[in-house]
């Protein structure tokens, strides 16, 4: 496969960008070799700076659950952008997105547009402190909300004797006083709230927690457990914030929490809300929303909030997902069940001579390979449950994946995205793939030895 532009462009990139990237992840650090540079995407596919097309399930990191330049929101895009790229005042395309989305969603009465999942997560955290008057936070080990300062947090070592829970800073630059107020916990594992809440509760302002975990692996949780921090939280008057910016608008329309008909007090939304330009958003009841500027005194503010562009293409690709009264949602429905009957019978059996195996954890439209012993069928909820020879199997997996024309995340913890533009034949090129690439291990790698 020739990969001489790519590799031309990240000499070029290495001297601009801090690590090459805009983005870590992208810097392939933990699959090993170049970035691959990425020139168009059509459909289900992808086409690098050297004319190589690939089956894309990086999608983006999620936001293109209709695929890549869809007509519909390219042609909306292109003319929002005939009319003006911003104007930094109100305009009907963001009435137009806004009373769509509240319209269709009935545990949301209010909705504010922000430009990124990250500031999303932030002013959600900042409006629950505000509301709660209390200071504190909850978070869980796995769940990724984004680099605002106060959730760059692990667990401390607290964590082991329940006497703390105070995380420590998880990157240089964010000072242990901003992750004091946040307390992290283990997912799964109700016992451990419910002891951290008898002692903290009472100054604990929100749990945010990704109600299905898709940023350390694929974790999904048992309902019980978050029916049980719900009903816990309210016991203390501590409000639950549902970190949707993977699960929302792609598990159904209204997300993990329509789905399961739960009732958060607020919801963070980003990815598919935007149709892959840059969006986020805060949203909830009137009464919590309401807190915020300037009808409340809670101040968040963004220049580009709303953007026209942004605006129209989440439009289209909601409206879309939602015109086709569930179809859409059928259909990835109906590609997962293919993918995974295609793995039960082409991949598992592939494991037989060797000491290690694959599962697959999906979700609806996400999946992720999940690396066992054989035979062990536990599965796997909570990130230290993650066996530690994955990324270095998932490395090669990855590379030989590349090879035949697949692309998947840069990394054993990052889970894929289907889309609609995917067809059937897509998902039996990805086995087929798949199977050729797991025979291909080499030796050594044939045994976790
Ligand atoms: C659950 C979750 N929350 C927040 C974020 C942060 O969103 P963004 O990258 O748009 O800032 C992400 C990003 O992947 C995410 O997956």
């Amino acid at each position: 496969m020739k990969l001489k532009e790519s590799a031309r462009l990240w000499k070029e990139a290495l001297r601009i960008f801090p690590g090459g990237v805009n983005s870590p992840v992208r810097a392939f650090r933990s699959v090993g070799g170049n970035p691959i540079f990425i020139d168009r995407g059509k459909g289900a596919y992808v086409q690098d700076a050297d004319g190589n097309w690939y089956l894309d399930f990086l999608s983006s990191w999620g936001p293109l659950i209709l695929g890549h330049a869809p007509p519909s929101v390219v042609r909306a895009t292109e003319n929002a952008l005939k009319k003006g790229s911003s104007f930094g005042t109100t305009t009907a395309a963001e009435v137009k997105l806004g009373d769509f989305i509240l319209s269709q969603i009935p545990h949301l009465e209010r909705i504010r547009f922000v430009s990124s999942g990250t500031e999303a997560v932030m002013t959600a955290l900042r409006l629950a402190r505000g509301v709660t008057g209390r200071a504190k936070v909850i978070k869980f080990e796995g769940c990724y909300h984004g680099h605002s300062d106060s959730l760059l947090a692990r667990a401390g070592s607290g964590l082991l004797t329940l006497t703390g829970n105070i995380a420590e800073s998880s990157s240089p630059g964010v000072p242990q006083e901003i992750v004091q107020n946040t307390l992290v916990l283990p997912l799964d594992d109700s016992n451990a709230l419910e002891a951290l809440l008898k002692q903290h509760g009472e100054s604990i302002a929100c749990i945010i927690i990704e109600p299905v975990p898709a940023n350390a692996g694929l974790l999904i949780q048992r309902r019980v457990f978050i029916e049980h921090l719900l009903s816990l939280a309210k016991q203390y008057g501590i409000l639950v914030i549902f970190d949707e910016v993977i699960s929302g608008f792609r598990l159904g329309f209204s997300g993990y929490a329509g789905r399961e008909k739960f009732m958060p007090d607020l919801v963070t939304y980003g990815k598919i809300i935007g149709g892959g330009l840059p969006v986020g958003a805060i949203a909830g009841k009137e009464k919590i929303m309401d807190a915020l500027a300037p009808q409340g005194s809670i101040y968040q503010a963004g220049t580009l909030s709303g953007n026209p562009l942004a605006m129209a293409a989440g439009y289209e690709t909601l409206k879309e997902l939602s015109a086709s009264k569930g179809a859409a949602y059928t259909r990835l429905t109906k590609l997962a069940r293919h993918l995974e009957e295609l793995f039960l019978t082409e991949i598992t059996p592939l494991f037989t001579e060797r000491d290690w195996a694959i599962r697959l954890v999906e979700e609806e439209s996400l999946f992720w390979f999940s690396f066992h012993k054989p035979g062990d069928t536990t599965p796997v909820r909570r990130v230290d449950k993650i066996e530690s020879f994955s990324a270095r199997l998932y490395k090669h997996i990855f590379n030989a994946m590349i090879e035949r024309g697949v692309y998947l995340a840069p990394s054993a913890y990052e889970v894929g995205f289907l889309n609609t533009a995917m067809r059937k034949r897509d998902i039996e090129h990805f086995i087929e793939a798949l199977q050729k690439s797991i025979r291909k291990l080499p030796k050594n790698e044939r045994t976790m030895a």
